[in-house]
């Protein structure tokens, strides 16, 4: 029964592809009308699991779903050796033997694992984003995977939220930069089996839970939410973007599971968006906690929404059936779904050959590769933020004697952060490692712990530090140790701040500051007189005010990735000049949070000569200033910056332009990549306005004592954002241009937009 079914697609698959172009439509439809509603509902079910065989023997629970043709999709189950195993269960164990389509979350490398995303966009280089996600891709797709959940796009402005580190930061036209390259370079044009689909989520607003605590509520206006929120999303939409995830929180108080208007009226209708919509892990089902009914009304209501996969809840096939019977939902409503989730798998040729993209050799040959390795090495290298430098104490010399300190030093599990799910820890080499292997043997260098992550070992638990490799010790004994070290060496490096569980998914912080026991640690180091040069591990914003205050250098080197150890030498010892700029504001105290650079104009900004004045927009202990603002980085060189030069100065309202240059010379020794930045104002607008807002950027090369003219275009186009209408407007009137090395250091000029 079961190969006559597979030889009648077959028999359909000639037929139709006799055409050029093979009719999708007319396969599905074809395939549809023998499919039961049962049969239907299963290939909505997308469901997570583990490896095929467990410790426990074999993983019978996903088998026994996948045979009962209860299952569209599997995620996170990675390999050729397991896919092949579930996808030859769905081809010739189901009635119908349509195959599975397989995700997972490849959000920033697979085996060869690539910086945090919020560290990818510090190096505001595309070409480098993109690459990253077109290795991502070829390595996930050789592992048998179809479907990343990546780009999360999410604009965050509080770095209390944990998921702060999947994002590109605080701005939407950085952020929708970031989200066009990485799907161009997941997808390619989704015609060979070395491209994947990607998935833009999470939609929408998820960055603004509230308290940027997770899975919290967000309630916004609709003015900020076009304004400063959706920008990226709707970049990777006109992309082309293969699929959307839902967001778990609710917006004007509809769970975005179950928001008729976001996921079928604005993405659907308004943005055109053809693909299909997955809902986050088990959100279909939380919709009752978000109090919208029972299971089987909710299932109904997100259906009714759009969320065509039920991600982990497996309420669909649960309920729907019976929604159905009682008149909930139709069962035409399951076929548009249903449908959508056929044409990917026909789309991507798993019904003409369900093991395409299953082949071992490819496998061996593509993860973790020398080239995926050296191409990681440099990407990462362009992450790191050089956020001090006193007395040009970086970069260090290769000779001499190197005191490496730090729970972060020596730490295979912690250099890739929390989305890592393919990692190999084995393959990877620590930083002491990669040191020892960099200088080999022209600086010597040691190494020693110096502290636990915190005192509080229950806090290392629920940071998931890996015990079996760092275990917890007795905090004076390894001060001492470190502190002998100390007296040793020339220099101290000190490896410290946050674990990499500390941020991701559920890893939200009231206290941004560097964990307890290594701020004690670094404390007793610059105790001893010797250059101390911080390496400061994070996934968010830390609070680093004291930090700035006391340690000679600083380099923010986020969670670097498996090739992290390397590209911190190459940077460390001066083979690379930092160039990377930071995306998210680094405030003074968590207290500012939520905080970033582009805020409305207020009635009572605080004042310029001083930060407290009574009655302004201030705080009475702490002025509004950040440590290190939006788009700060230093380099080992220096850059002078020309006069702003406009083509002219003003420009009509209907399709003018004027292009503003500057001239950019390296001034130092080394050579360099430079960000320039081009930010807009608009000081006289029919609502209030960002103070400032990034509106062009460009990562120029300089020789040392090399220019370059860098010039942007500006069209009224630039200008354009939503009124109190919500209408998309440019609004005639002054406009200030500021360009700059960052948000802050800027040069103004102005022009007139004329009507
Ligand atoms: C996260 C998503 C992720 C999904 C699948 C969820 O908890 O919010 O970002 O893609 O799990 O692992």
């Amino acid at each position: 029964m079961r190969y006559s079914f597979i030889l009648l697609y077959l028999l359909l698959y000639v037929q139709v592809s006799v055409a050029q172009e093979i009719d999708y439509d007319k396969f599905v439809d074809g395939l549809m009308r023998k499919m039961t509603l049962r049969e239907k509902i299963g290939q909505l079910n997308l469901l997570p699991t583990g490896p095929v065989t467990t410790a426990y023997g074999q993983n019978e629970e996903i088998f026994e779903d996948v045979r009962r043709g209860d299952v569209g999709g599997v995620f996170n189950l990675r390999g050729v050796h397991d896919n092949t195993i579930i996808q030859r269960m769905a081809v010739e164990e189901t009635r119908l033997g349509i195959p599975i389509l397989f995700g997972c979350d490849v959000i920033h490398g697979y085996e060869t694992i690539f910086p945090l995303n919020i560290a990818l966009s510090c190096s505001w280089d595309m070409n480098a984003i993109e690459e990253m996600a077109r290795i991502s891709a070829r390595e996930a797709t050789a592992s048998g995977i179809h479907w990343t959940f990546s780009p999360m796009v999410d604009i965050c402005k509080d770095a209390r939220w944990s998921r702060i580190s999947e994002g590109a930061g605080e701005d939407p036209f950085l952020g929708a930069a970031v989200a066009r390259a990485m799907v161009k370079g997941y997808q390619g044009n989704l015609d060979s089996i070395d491209e994947m689909m990607a998935c833009v989520k999470h939609f929408a607003l998820y960055g603004a839970s509230e308290g940027g605590r997770d899975y919290n509520m967000v309630d916004m206006s609709c003015n900020r939410m076009f304004n400063e929120y959706m920008l990226p999303y709707k970049a990777a939409i006109d992309e082309g973007v293969s699929s959307v995830m839902v967001s778990f929180n609710d917006i004007n108080g509809i769970p975005a599971t179950a928001n008729k208007w976001l996921l079928t009226d604005l993405l659907r209708k308004q943005w055109g968006f053809k693909g299909f919509i997955t809902s986050d892990h088990s959100a279909v089902k939380e919709l009752s906690n978000h109090s919208l009914g029972d299971e089987r009304e909710v299932s109904a209501k997100a259906l009714l929404a759009g969320v065509d996969f039920d991600m982990g809840s497996r309420s669909y096939v649960a309920q729907l059936e019976n929604a159905v019977k009682c008149g909930l939902v139709s069962e035409a409503d399951v076929d548009v779904s249903c449908r959508r989730i056929l044409m990917v798998k026909a789309k991507l040729g798993l019904f003409e050959n369900p093991y395409r993209f299953l082949d071992a050799k490819r496998e061996k040959c593509e993860l973790y590769s020398k080239a995926n390795r050296a191409a990681a090495r440099r990407i990462a290298a362009e992450t790191f933020v050089l956020l001090k430098n006193a007395n040009h104490l970086l970069p260090l010399s290769k000779s001499g004697r190197i005191a490496l300190v730090g729970p972060l030093a020596h730490a295979r599990t912690q250099m890739h952060g929390n989305w890592a799910v393919a990692a190999k820890n084995e393959k990877y080499s620590t930083i002491f490692e990669a040191m020892q292997q960099y200088l080999k043997g022209k600086a010597e260098v040691r190494y020693s712990k110096g502290s636990n992550y915190f005192y509080d070992e229950e806090m290392e638990r629920r940071t998931w530090v890996n015990f079996s490799e760092q275990p917890h010790l007795n905090d004076s004994i390894l001060l001492d140790d470190a502190l002998r070290l100390a007296e040793w060496g020339d220099v101290i490096v000190a490896a410290l701040g946050e674990p990499g569980d500390l941020s991701g998914e559920s890893s939200c912080r009231t206290n941004l500051d560097m964990p307890d026991a290594q701020h004690d640690l670094l404390k007793a180091l610059l105790a001893t007189g010797k250059p101390v040069v911080l390496l400061n591990f994070a996934g968010r914003p830390t609070v680093m005010g004291w930090e700035n205050a006391h340690v000679p250098a600083i380099l923010h080197v986020w969670h670097p990735g498996s090739e992290g150890g390397a590209a911190i030498c190459d940077v460390l010892f001066g083979d690379v000049s930092p160039s990377a700029k930071l995306t998210t504001s680094f405030p003074q105290s968590v207290g500012q949070e939520p905080f970033y650079y582009n805020h409305r104009a207020t009635s009572r900004p605080q004042a310029k000569e001083k930060w407290f004045e009574k009655f302004r927009s201030n705080y009475i202990d702490c002025s509004n200033d950040a440590v290190y603002p939006f788009g700060y980085g230093l380099s080992y060189t220096t850059f002078e910056y020309s006069p702003v030069i406009l083509s002219c100065n003003d420009i009509c309202l209907d399709g003018g332009e004027l292009t503003a240059s500057v001239t950019v010379t390296n001034t130092g020794k080394y050579d360099a990549f430079e960000v320039v930045q081009l930010y807009l104002h608009d000081p006289v607008a029919s609502i209030t306005r960002p103070i400032k807002e990034l509106k062009g950027f460009e990562r120029v090369f300089l020789k040392s004592g090399e220019s370059k003219v860098v010039s942007f275009k500006i069209t009224t186009d630039l200008l354009k954002f939503y009124n109190a209408n919500m209408d998309f407007v440019c609004e005639p009137g002054l406009f200030n241009i500021m360009i700059g090395t960052n948000s802050e250091d800027l040069q103004q000029v102005d022009f007139m937009v004329k009507e």
